[in-house]
């Protein structure tokens, strides 16, 4: 009996059909419901006790096979269906070439890129996940420092030197520790905070950071660099810079461009006021300077972060920050023309 078996087994793997007929008939054979396997099946209580599991998994391949078998010919009869039927009519349209889009934030970081690049910035990039030293204690932010609260931080639980960078500040201090000045350089990459979500903010964001550092590097080259900057991005020269603390420039501010009040959206958008807050800025510390072994007697420098989000959804009319993270295709197939 189990040779039996086997010999269908073959007889299966054998088989072979290009017409529905055929395959729906071989299938009836096998497994319909008065079909071969059946009856093998009803055949199992009069198998010897010592041959029961051989027998049982000899008829099991014979059924897999069997199935495996149908399936697989009825796929290549159809595959070749779709395939004739596209070449009937030759005048059918093609089939569309699907081409991806680029990310609004990535739209919005290949311009700030492009807009530094044009005046001597290179791109720096550093770690998501950072330690301690870059992203608080060499920014002038030692242990216990109040201001550490300003960033709610997720830590890596087992080490609490480990943690999710809260800004791209971090990549600062990396870059000076490893380059000499004159430095000029821009850092975009991805922050965490441990912030609830809402539409308005999320526990993760994108910055950019700037840094200068050379010697005699003064405020009037930061804000300069920063008014062209918003220039080229919104086609707004008006600025502010909002004194202002962080704790790694000295002095510090908000920077804040006057986007107007004509539309609607601009109210909205400038709760009224006409001036919109894009990110922070200062002249570098020389305590920080000197922390990335920088000598702050010599050299000077300005700082800057700005929020690459809240720009794209700004520069994009998006009014709920969690859709650039969702991967909605409706949403993301909308970038198809933006580059
Ligand atoms: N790191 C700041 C933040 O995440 C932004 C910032 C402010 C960066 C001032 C700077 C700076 O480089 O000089 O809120």
């Amino acid at each position: 009996m189990i040779d039996k078996i086997k010999g269908h087994i073959e007889k299966v793997k054998a088989f072979s059909s290009e017409t529905t007929e055929d395959i729906e008939k071989f299938r009836i054979e096998y497994l319909g419901k008065k079909g071969l396997l059946n009856d093998f099946f009803a055949e199992f209580k009069n198998v010897a006790n010592d041959q029961k599991k051989e027998f049982g998994q000899v008829l099991n391949t014979l059924k897999n096979t069997a199935q495996d078998k149908v399936a697989e010919l009825k796929a290549s009869l159809e595959n070749e269906a779709e395939a004739t039927e596209s070449l009937q009519d030759l005048t059918r349209p093609g089939q569309a070439i699907e081409i991806g889009s680029r990310h609004p934030v990535e739209i919005v970081k290949n311009r700030i890129i492009n807009i530094f690049s044009n005046i001597g910035f290179n791109v720096s990039e550093g770690p998501e996940i950072e330690d301690d030293w870059h992203n608080f204690t060499a920014l002038n932010l030692p242990e216990y420092h109040p201001a550490r609260d300003m960033q709610d931080t997720f830590f890596i639980q087992t080490n609490p030197d480990v943690l999710l960078r809260t800004h791209t500040s971090s990549v600062q201090v990396r870059y000076m520790e490893n380059n000499e000045p004159p430095i000029r350089t821009i850092s975009p990459g991805r922050v965490y905070r441990n912030e609830a979500i809402s539409a308005r903010s999320h526990c993760f964001f994108h910055q950019v950071e700037g840094l200068y550092v050379d010697k005699g590097v003064s405020f009037a080259d930061l804000k300069k660099t920063l008014q062209y900057f918003t220039t080229e991005l919104f086609g707004k020269s008006k600025i502010r810079l909002r004194p202002s603390y962080f704790p790694f420039t000295e002095p510090s501010a908000e920077i804040d461009v006057y986007w107007g009040l004509e539309t609607e959206t601009d109210y909205k958008i400038t709760k009224g006021t006409g001036w919109l807050e894009i990110g922070g800025c200062g002249m570098v510390d020389p305590n920080v300077l000197t922390n990335c072994g920088i000598d702050a007697e010599i050299y000077s420098g300005f700082a800057f972060g700005v929020g690459i989000d809240r720009i794209a959804m700004l520069l994009h009319q998006i009014q709920d920050i969690r859709m650039l993270s969702e991967n909605d295709i409706r949403f993301l197939e909308q970038f198809k023309a933006s580059f």
